[in-house]
Parts: structure tokens; sequence; C-alpha cells
């Protein structure tokens, strides 16, 4: 079968830097697949090239459940069921909380009023984020509700694809702890496709299915997380240049 989510030579420069650089890869339905990588090695921007949020790539195909959409709007996008997160908390700060999740809902699925009030509700129950916090203003939230709510907002668009960027940054253990089970939950029971940018190995070795590690914008190891993380190349990459 097709991957649900796939990358064909994939490509983004900055002036003489390539961050993404002739990127392939695929994602199966169902599955988790991890990302890590050394700091610029251009995990984040892969996000930004698949989701054209908030550009698209230089040259390359983003194809989902067969079809090309390297070339429709981030909100087409978005529509289709291809959702992101950001690697620094990112909510519209001088709303409130359930305002950044209704606007959300309307943008992506055009509901308002009751009906979006109550996606909003479900979104909030499955990622847990407290009922009693949704008329605070997003500011005011410590970082980990912050993160909550970015991910509320997700699943609240009906992601079929999440594409979570270091959701487990600045985060504490009992936190990450949360952090596992929420992405094992929402792919088990809401059979979401996860792609997990992190620099926390031990969840993402957890949790995935299969690891990607990219190193200058390309793939330098795909497979088991386990096998992976002893890859030489793998080990040269984190360790190499400061050895
Ligand atoms: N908008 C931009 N303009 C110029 N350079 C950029 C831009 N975005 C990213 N870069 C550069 O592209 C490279 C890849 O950055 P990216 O943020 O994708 O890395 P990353 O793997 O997500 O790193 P980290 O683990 O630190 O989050 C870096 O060298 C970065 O400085
Ligand atoms: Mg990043």
């Amino acid at each position: 079968m097709a991957p649900l989510l796939e990358i064909r030579e994939l490509s983004k420069s900055f002036g003489a830097l390539k961050a993404v650089d002739t990127l392939s890869f695929g994602v199966d339905e169902g599955e988790i697949l991890g990302i890590a990588g050394p700091n610029g090695s251009g995990k984040s921007t892969l996000f930004n090239l698949i989701t054209r949020i908030p550009f698209g790539a230089d040259s390359g195909q983003v194809l989902f459940a067969d079809r090309r959409i390297e070339q429709l709007s981030d909100v087409d996008i978005t529509r289709l069921g291809v959702i992101r997160t950001f690697q620094r908390e990112a909510v519209f700060s001088s709303l409130s909380c359930v305002d950044n999740i209704l606007i959300a809902i309307e943008q992506t699925l055009g509901e308002r009023g009751k009906a979006a009030e109550k996606l909003a509700d479900e979104a909030s129950e499955i990622v847990g984020f407290p009922r009693n916090f949704h008329n605070m203003p997003a500011a005011t939230m410590p970082v980990f509700y912050q993160k909550q709510l970015m991910i509320t907002t997700a699943i609240a668009q009906r992601p079929k694809v999440l594409l979570l960027d270091e959701p487990a940054s600045s985060l504490v253990e009992d936190e990450i702890d949360w952090v596992r089970e929420t992405i094992l939950q929402l792919n088990r029971q809401h059979g979401i496709t996860i792609v997990l940018i992190e620099h926390v190995l031990p969840l993402l070795t957890s949790v995935s299915k299969r690891l990607l590690v990219m190193e200058l914008g390309r793939s330098i190891a795909v497979g088991d997380p386990n096998e992976v993380i002893r890859d030489p190349a793998v080990v040269e990459a984190y360790l190499g240049r400061a050895q």
C-alpha cells in the first residue's frame, strides 16, 4: 500500500544554505514516525514545507493519500487533515484559550457557534485540556498548558496526519509522560497518523514505529528506533563534531 504521506526529493534553501536537501520518505497510515537530528538539521523546515505554514518548498513533491498537495494553499492542506503544531508555543496570546480553538475550527472546518463550541469541548476532552481554562487569556497560561492548548487546537481541526514539532521541549518528566500517553492515545484510539520531531530520545524511541534521523537537510538513517540510534552515522552526527 502507498504511504498516507509521501515526501519526494523535497528541497528548500536559504541563500547558500540547503536547509532541506532532496529529502524523500513516506509515512504509513496509522504509523508514528519519529524524526530526530541535531539543531539546525532541517526538521522544523520540513514541517513548514509539508504544510506551507509559513512557506513551501523550492522543489520536490508532497503526496497525501496519493494526491499531490505541494501546490495547494496552506488552508487547503489543513482542510485535507494535514495539521502541524509549532516548536515554540504558538497561540494567539491576546485571545482566550477557547477562542484560539474556535478560530482554528472556523478556518479549517467552517463551523461557528454551538457546533464549533461542541467540537472545542470534544477536543479538550480528548487532550485533557481543562474546561475551566477555556476563558483564561492564553498569554497567562504556563508553558505546559500552552502546549496542551496547541495540541487541542490541532485535534479540533480533525487531523488525519498530525505533525508535532518538539511537544516535549521545556517540559519536566511528568509532563513528558503526559505527552507520551497523549501521542499513543491519539494514534491508537483516534487513528491519527503522527510525525513526531523530538530531542527527548527516550520519548521518541518509546512511541515511534520507525525513526528517521536528519543531518544537514538529508536523511542519514531510517528504521527501527533502537537500531537507528546506534547507527554509527547517527552517533557521529550527534557527537562527532564535538569530539
Ligand atoms: N526562515 C529562515 N531563514 C533563514 N534560515 C532559516 C530559516 N528557517 C530555518 N533556517 C535555517 O535552516 C536550517 C534548518 O533550520 P530548522 O529550524 O529546520 O532546524 P531544526 O532541525 O528544526 O533545528 P532545532 O532542532 O534547533 O529546532 C538552520 O540552519 C536554520 O538556521
Ligand atoms: Mg526545529
